[in-house]
């Protein structure tokens, strides 16, 4: 990828955004981002544009990120909830397309990465879980198949698309890992529901490297799992967030009160994806964090 062409990003004012958007300015890449909310720049290099500028940011730009979504976890799903977390993700992956669609095709960006989740696997138990496994049939299984749909116009268009079927990434400044802090620090954590639950973790500098060979190398096509090589019962992860924090980790949740909290919603909590990246393993991606208590000790030392 040329380091002059733009890449365009949705969704980049999130989690994954802030630091992919940082990874990039740092190797000179200018940006186009995309978001609901009128933004001004504050760091050279950077372009705040609205979805209606869709269009004009991906003309001439070398590639196109999708991460826009309504936040999933965490939250109880009513069903104007749920229609959202749906109709979002959906309706970012269409516009992309139709933006792709009105620029010529000398102008076109050549890649396009769609964000995806294990969550499309389904609650599997113990089975392992690779790009070629079958979806699930649940709620979140059907968001991530429409969500991975709705942006496969753009392969008729001659992009090449990967889609990254992203696990939990692990970042102190947000996400899981960040709920997770506060109670394990006051030593009231534990595993949730019977913590047999399989939990495909990923530390998010492996993240932002798996979303930038995506980006970079034409190997890369097609689903994508994006967690590292070991994931781990949710027992287990607890553990070791007990270990990393030297504090007990003794206070389960059970899953009765998850689903008095969370309703279905509890769901992300308690599903089942021993997900491993056979795609990254074949295309030789080292991860700088394979293992959890290393990962979990380089997050929390920062
Ligand atoms: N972090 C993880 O562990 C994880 C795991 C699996 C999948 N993913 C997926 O990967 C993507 C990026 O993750 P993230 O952690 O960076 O998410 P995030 O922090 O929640 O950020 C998502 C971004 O999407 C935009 N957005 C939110 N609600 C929206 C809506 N209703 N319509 C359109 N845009 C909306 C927001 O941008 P603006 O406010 O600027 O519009 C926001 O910055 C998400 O789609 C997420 O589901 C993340």
């Amino acid at each position: 990828m040329s380091a002059a062409a733009p890449v365009v990003i949705t969704g980049a004012s999130g989690l994954i955004g802030t630091r992919l958007r940082a990874a990039l300015r740092a190797r000179g890449t200018p940006l186009r981002l995309i978001s609901r909310a009128a933004r001004i720049a504050d760091e050279a290099g950077e372009e705040w544009l609205a979805w209606a500028d869709l269009p004009r940011a991906v003309r001439g730009a070398a590639a196109i990120v999708n991460l826009a979504g309504e936040p999933v976890a965490g939250r109880r799903w009513t069903a104007a909830v749920k229609a959202t977390i749906r109709d979002s993700r959906v309706s970012a992956g269409q516009a992309v397309v139709a933006a792709l669609r009105v620029t010529p095709a000398e102008q076109r960006p050549r890649t396009l990465v769609q964000a995806s989740a294990v969550g499309y696997y389904g609650s599997r138990g113990d089975a392992l879980l690779d790009e070629t496994s079958e979806p699930g049939d649940d709620y979140l299984a059907e968001v991530c198949r429409a969500w991975e749909d709705s942006s496969c116009g753009a392969e008729e268009l001659g992009v090449r698309r990967v889609t990254a079927r992203i696990g939990l990434v692990l970042a102190p400044e947000g996400g899981a890992l960040r709920k997770m802090l506060a109670p394990f620090r006051l030593g009231v954590g534990g595993r949730l529901g019977d913590g047999r639950q399989w939990m495909p973790w990923i530390h998010a500098d492996d993240a932002i490297a798996m979303l930038l060979a995506m980006l970079d190398d034409p190997r890369w096509n097609g689903p994508g799992n994006l967690c590292s090589p070991d994931p781990l019962p949710n027992s287990e992860f607890t553990r070791a967030l007990g270990r990393a924090l030297h504090r007990p980790a003794v206070l389960p949740m059970p899953e009765f009160a998850l689903r008095l909290l969370l309703g279905e919603g509890a769901d992300p909590l308690l599903q089942s994806q021993r997900a491993v990246p056979a795609l990254a393993r074949r295309l030789d991606f080292r991860f700088g964090h394979p293992a959890l208590d290393a990962a979990l000790a380089d997050l929390l030392k920062r």
